[in-house]
């Protein structure tokens, strides 16, 4: 157990703008306890409630969850309609409290394979957040980096195809724009959860120089403290872009 209180320790003037999470080991800290993989999950978005209040009150610019994949829909029929079930309900807490908080929500992924019922609740959600001034939350649902790519290559060819754009204006911050995460920099700190070393398929235009950080800890295990150290770490390291 690290009972360091990482908090005190936060250069506040230098905190990351984006963070991006990949939030693993539902299943794993579930089955640990005998339970479904279900109960993982809820568990899950109870982690995510917590980790969203405690950046937002750090005040942490972006952050970005990684909460169903492309390939997420390949789970047993079960486990995907228990995610959907628990979609439902965290959008529909979300409604009732954005009231009372700052919380800013925008999803990202290709949302138009949830049912329209979803769908609606995505678009009021996004509404009704769109002019609070505290953390962005970026949802990726139904959302793969290859996908990403795949959605821009299309529109940016058919804008060529039809003299929106000139081909010669391809470049990097071109094909940012293209991408679901236009309005959004790039992460300057990626975490995943449950020891696992691998990006699959998130956001892999824009981490091109993010710091990567990896703890052993299920994701419903994961708390402030264990958020504040991500960050310390982060802070101690040197980032030279390329550079020397
Ligand atoms: C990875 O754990 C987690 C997911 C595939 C989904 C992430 C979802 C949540 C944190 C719940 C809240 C999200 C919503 C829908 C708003 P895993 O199932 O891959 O765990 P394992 O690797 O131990 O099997």
């Amino acid at each position: 157990m690290d009972n360091h209180n990482y908090k005190n320790k936060l250069k506040m003037d230098s905190l990351p703008k984006h963070i991006a999470i990949i939030m693993d080991g539902n299943g794993r800290w579930a089955k640990q306890k005998q339970q479904s993989r279900s109960f993982g999950h809820k568990a899950g978005s109870k982690a995510l409630e917590r980790i969203v209040k405690a950046a937002d009150s750090l005040g942490i610019a972006h952050l970005t969850v990684y909460a169903f994949s492309t390939e997420n829909w390949k789970r047993p029929k079960e486990e995907v309609n228990a995610l959907m079930k628990l979609l439902s309900q965290y959008l529909n807490q979300y409604l009732k409290d954005t009231k009372d908080n700052n919380v800013k929500i925008d999803v990202i992924g290709d949302i138009t394979k949830f049912d329209e019922e979803i769908q609606r609740k995505i678009e009021k959600i996004q509404e009704l957040t769109l002019k609070k001034n505290g953390l962005n939350l970026h949802i990726a649902l139904n959302y793969g980096s290859r996908d990403e790519m795949t959605r821009a290559v299309k529109k940016i060819v058919t804008d060529v195809m039809e003299s929106k754009i000139d081909l010669n204006s391809i470049d990097d911050s071109l094909i940012s724009s293209y991408l679901d995460t236009k309005e959004i920099p790039d992460p300057d700190l990626l975490i995943r959860t449950s020891g696992e070393k691998r990006i699959s398929n998130f956001l892999l235009w824009q981490i091109a120089y993010t710091e990567f950080y990896f703890t052993d800890k299920l994701w419903p295990d994961f708390d402030e403290n264990d958020l504040y150290k991500a960050i310390f770490e982060y802070q101690n390291r040197e980032r030279r872009f390329g550079t020397i």
